[in-house]
C-alpha cells in the first residue's frame, strides 16, 4: 500500500499542505431530499460517491449544498494510524462525514484532535482556524480536502434549542445566518423584521439589545411585543417604501412569497442606501426559482446559502461595509 505524500512546497497548492493526490476538482455535498437540486445545478458530473459529487475543473456556482470541499486530495492508505497521521499532518481541524466504512471511520476519527459537534449556544463566533473534512471510500481509500466552504464540521451546526422563549422555531435560522455572517446586531442598532409573526427573528433580535420594528399582517407574540426595544407595524412589507421606514441598520425578511416579489422590495432598499446589512429567507415552491436565486448571489457582497435550519429555502446574507 502507498503511504502518504506530503507537499511542503506551499507555491505549489495555494498556501495548504497537502496529502494524496489532488483530485483537480471539486467536491459538492448535497443535502439530503435536497440533493436532487444540486444535481440539477451541476449537470454532468465527473464522479460521485454517497452524496459527494465530484467535477473537475474551477468552483462552480451553487446553492443547494450542505459544503463544498475546495481542495479535494485522494489519499489511499495502508492502516488507521496512517490515515489519522496523514490528516494531522496538515492541520488540526478535520470533520468526516461518512456515508460508508462507518466503523472504520469512526476509529479513524478517535485518533484525531476532538471536534465538538455538541449544540451551539448563541451568540457564537466561529473560529477562523480552517475545518477539513473526509470521507472513505472504501477500506483504503479517503477523500478529503483541508479548505471547506462551511466553517461547520461536516457543514452542519446546531443551536441549542430554547423551548419556552421564542414562539417559533422559526429562530434557529436567524441565529445560524447570524453565525454565517460572522457578526451581529449590536445593542441599540435598529433592525426591520419583515414577516415577522410570530416572532421568532424578532425575539433573537431583541435579546441582542437591538431595537426591532416588527411588521407582520398577522398579530405578534404578546410576549414578544413587550420585549424592550419592540415594535410592531400591522402592514404588508412589500407596500412599505424604504423611505417610509428610514434608515435601519438591518433588514431581515422571512416573509412567504414568491423569490421575485422579495427582490423588487429588496432593489429599492439597495438603491435608497437606508440599510447595510440584509439576511433573508428565498421561500421555494415547485422547482426553485433559478433566475431569481441568482440575481440575489449577483448583488455584490451576498452570498446565497442553504442554512441547516433551512426547508425547502434558501438564505440571502449581505452584510455592508
Ligand atoms: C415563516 S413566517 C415567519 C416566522 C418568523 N420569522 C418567526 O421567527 O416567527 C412567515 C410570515 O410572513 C408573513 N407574511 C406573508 N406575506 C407578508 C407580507 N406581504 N408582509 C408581511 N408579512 C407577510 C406571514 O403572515 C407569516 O407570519
Amino acid at each position: 500500500m502507498e503511504s502518504f505524500i506530503r507537499t511542503d512546497d506551499l507555491s505549489m497548492t495555494g498556501g495548504s499542505p497537502i496529502i494524496g493526490a489532488p483530485l483537480g476538482g471539486i467536491v459538492y455535498q448535497g443535502i439530503g431530499e435536497y440533493a436532487g437540486h444540486l444535481d440539477t445545478e451541476l449537470g454532468v458530473v465527473d464522479d460521485s460517491w454517497g452524496e459527494f459529487r465530484f467535477v473537475r475543473g474551477k468552483e462552480r456556482q451553487v446553492f443547494w449544498t450542505r459544503n463544498v470541499w475546495l481542495e479535494p486530495f485522494r489519499l489511499e492508505f495502508g492502516s488507521i494510524s496512517e490515515a489519522a497521521a496523514a490528516l494531522r499532518s496538515v492541520q488540526r481541524n478535520w470533520a468526516p462525514s461518512l456515508f460508508t466504512q462507518f466503523r472504520r471511520g469512526e476509529l479513524i476519527k478517535a485518533k484525531l484532535p476532538p471536534i465538538t459537534d455538541k449544540p451551539r449556544s448563541f451568540p457564537w463566533l466561529v473560529p477562523d482556524a480552517p475545518m477539513g473534512a473526509w470521507t472513505l471510500l472504501d477500506e483504503h481509500t479517503l477523500i478529503g480536502s483541508a479548505r471547506c466552504a462551511s466553517p461547520f464540521p461536516g457543514g452542519i451546526v446546531e443551536f441549542t434549542e430554547d423551548k419556552e422563549g421564542p414562539p417559533s422555531r422559526a429562530y434557529l435560522k436567524v441565529q445560524e445566518a447570524l453565525v454565517r455572517a460572522r457578526t451581529f446586531p449590536k445593542p441599540g442598532e435598529r433592525c426591520i423584521d419583515a414577516g415577522a409573526t410570530p416572532g421568532g427573528w424578532t425575539w433573537v433580535l431583541a435579546g441582542l439589545g437591538a431595537r426591532v420594528t416588527a411588521i407582520d399582517r398577522a398579530s405578534l407574540d404578546e410576549r414578544v411585543l413587550a420585549m424592550d426595544g419592540v415594535e410592531y407595524l400591522k402592514h404588508d412589507a412589500f407596500t412599505l417604501a424604504p423611505e417610509e421606514l428610514g434608515p435601519t441598520d438591518w433588514l431581515f425578511s422571512d416573509v412567504i412569497c414568491y423569490p421575485e416579489r422579495l427582490y423588487a422590495w429588496i432593489e429599492r432598499w439597495l438603491s435608497s442606501g437606508l440599510c447595510r446589512n440584509f439576511i433573508c429567507t428565498l421561500k421555494m415552491q415547485g422547482e426553485p426559482d433559478w433566475e431569481t436565486i441568482r440575481r440575489f448571489a449577483a448583488i455584490q457582497g451576498s452570498t446565497v446559502v442553504h442554512l441547516c435550519a433551512n426547508k425547502h429555502e434558501l438564505t440571502w446574507i449581505r452584510i455592508g461595509k
